[in-house]
């Protein structure tokens, strides 16, 4: 049987989700988000997501492969941002 936890131990740490444009493929990201569509519905989506940018996906917003059927090609990772003024 488990031990009861202690109501003064600190609430376990949960990692920032991470956000990483593939080359030539999907925005993956790591970690748990909320999905939120554009009619308010919500998908909870935990460990990896796989976000479309090729703009084809037939399961957007996800990722569904298709951007290797027409040969998306993009860099794998954002460009610097600029500094500000
Ligand atoms: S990035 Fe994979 S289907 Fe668009």
């Amino acid at each position: 049987m488990a031990d009861a936890a202690d109501p003064s131990d600190p609430p376990p740490t949960v990692p920032a989700p991470s956000v990483t444009p593939r080359r030539d493929g999907p925005v993956v990201v790591e970690g748990d988000i909320t999905l939120v569509a554009p009619d308010g519905t919500t998908t909870e989506c935990t460990g990896r997501t796989f976000l479309c940018r090729c703009g084809a996906s037939a399961a957007k917003p996800l990722c569904d492969g298709t951007h290797k059927r027409i040969g998306f090609t993009a860099p794998g990772v954002a460009p610097p941002r600029k500094p500000g003024p």
